[in-house]
């Protein structure tokens, strides 16, 4: 064993993570070692002693004292004049994309814990009647975009340790879901050690393998400088980058009004809302705070502030995040470029680990804290913020949860009854009943079913709209 590696354990109180070196095999040593010289170790005892104060936590509650609502808001078209806006906004919005200034950007790293799914989410299979996974709903969007402005749009898809090689190897199976293979680009975000909530020590998942876990959805900035793929953005004349969740197969990828508002307004970091359906719903609020556009976590956010109303005793927290957001890349260069100032986000969650007596312990109740950043922490930091509204039937509704809200059957019929709009907004008679799915590939918006021709389409059984070819 090196003696650096003893020495800086001993100064930092962690050398407990050895005790077990003399049964570990080679590489295994080696693979231990490795993980614990990728550890900020000053960094996570701040972050550690700050969560024992509920560090994040205590700020954002400070900071919702001072929250308005947010001034940089583009709500949903009520006036004829709206109208025009928002029509004027998606044909500047088609011209961007026309102009292959827009890359997408997946976020893909998380467990998907609550859904109880033991593979990536975007494996899960959604499509109503094709059945067909989360991840295929969203490329045939990103193919369809491009064939509809004549270009090919990057996708570039953030894994974690936990998702990476299943993902990959998915994504090859399928044949990248018809994506070119120089058009789909996997890069992996980082991990952040757990520590003991109470000692602040470093937890062994194994007795030759660290408890870590993915760095965060905000860990895309250092992973896109880290693994080139800003230099793969900047090479290809890609200056705007649409950036979405995987759990969301109602988003509309690379929407060409809110590219269109966002460009129109000089933005750096755009986002989209819905009106939450209510003070307890789970999405992160966007407000301003001393001027500047921010979201605060709903974990984060004091009940009694999210339930505070307006004088029409409407919500006043009411702009719920969908996370779906528009960067500038040389934005995201910016933040990139030395120290990344987004602040950890403190959680207490129960961690398994290995104690000293080398039995593996599961805890019944929270015993370690994990450390995370969130991307909407940018958004205070870009020069001009934007916000602009959705309807939340047409746009969100993302897979959360096994059962009842936001689960499988509620999304399918998110998915139905807004392919039955589109339809009927091309003056096609749909039952009320009809189970209709629309593939992204024969119409990836109501204009675009408005200007297809379907033939006659029958209702009578489950139907999925195909493309002619
Ligand atoms: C998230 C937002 C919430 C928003 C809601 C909308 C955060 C912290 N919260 O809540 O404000 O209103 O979505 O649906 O963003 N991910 C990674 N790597 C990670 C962690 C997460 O890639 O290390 C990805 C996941 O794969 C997923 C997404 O980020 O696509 C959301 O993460 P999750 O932790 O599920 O956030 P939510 O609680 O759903």
């Amino acid at each position: 064993m090196s003696q650096d590696l003893q020495d800086t354990l001993h100064a930092q109180g962690q050398s407990h993570l050895l005790r077990w070196w003399d049964e570990l095999s080679a590489d295994q040593q080696s693979e231990l070692a490795a993980q614990i010289r990728a550890v900020d170790f000053d960094e996570v005892s701040r972050l550690a002693s700050s969560g024992a104060g509920q560090g994040s936590a205590s700020t954002a509650a400070e900071q919702s004292q001072r929250a308005v609502p947010s001034s940089q808001m583009v709500r949903l078209p009520q006036t004829p004049e709206d109208l025009r806006l928002w029509a004027e906004a998606a044909a500047d919005g088609r011209a961007v994309l026309a102009e292959g200034r827009v890359g997408v950007i997946l976020v893909a790293g998380g467990q998907g814990t609550r859904l109880g799914f033991p593979h990536p989410k975007g494996m899960y299979p959604i499509g109503p009647v094709s059945g067909k996974p989360m991840f295929q709903l969203l490329v045939e969007q990103v193919i369809a975009r491009g064939r509809q402005t004549g270009v090919s749009i990057p996708y570039y898809v953030m894994t974690s340790a936990a998702t990476h090689a299943e993902t990959v190897e998915f994504f090859a199976q399928h044949g990248n879901f018809g994506l070119d293979a120089g058009d789909v680009k996997f890069f992996q975000q980082g991990a952040m050690p757990a520590v003991d909530a109470e000692s602040g020590q470093l937890l062994l998942a194994e007795k030759g393998r660290l408890a870590t876990s993915p760095d965060g959805h905000g860990g895309v900035l250092a992973a896109l400088a880290r693994s080139g793929m800003l230099r793969d953005m900047r090479e290809r004349g890609i200056d705007l980058l649409f950036y979405h969740q995987v759990d969301n197969p109602l988003c509309r990828v690379c929407d060409p009004a809110f590219l269109g508002f966002h460009v129109k307004h000089q933005s750096e970091a755009t986002t989209k809302v819905v009106a939450k359906t209510g003070p307890e719903e789970r999405m992160g609020v966007v407000v301003d705070v001393d001027g500047k556009t921010q979201i605060i976590e709903y974990s984060d956010l004091p009940p009694e502030i999210a339930a505070l109303t307006d004088e029409s005793g409407d919500l006043l927290f009411w702009a719920g995040s969908t996370a779906i957001h528009i960067f500038n890349r040389e934005f995201l260069e910016r933040l990139t470029d030395g120290e990344i100032a987004l602040p950890f986000h403190i959680a207490h969650k129960q961690v398994p680990y290995v104690d000293e007596a080398g039995r593996q312990v599961e805890p019944a109740n929270p015993n370690a804290y994990k450390f995370e950043r969130f991307i909407f922490d940018v958004l205070p930091l870009a020069e001009q913020a934007l916000v602009v509204e959705a309807a939340r039937e047409d746009e969100f509704n993302p897979l959360k949860n096994a059962e009842g809200v936001n689960s499988p059957p509620d999304v399918k019929s998110s998915l139905v009854a807004l392919h039955r709009r589109w339809l009927r907004g091309a003056s096609i008679d749909v039952p009320e009943t009809a189970q209709v799915e629309i593939s992204p590939l024969a119409g990836v918006d109501e204009e675009a079913v408005a200007t297809s021709a379907y033939g006659r389409l029958d209702f009578t059984g489950p139907l999925y709209v195909e493309p002619a070819d």
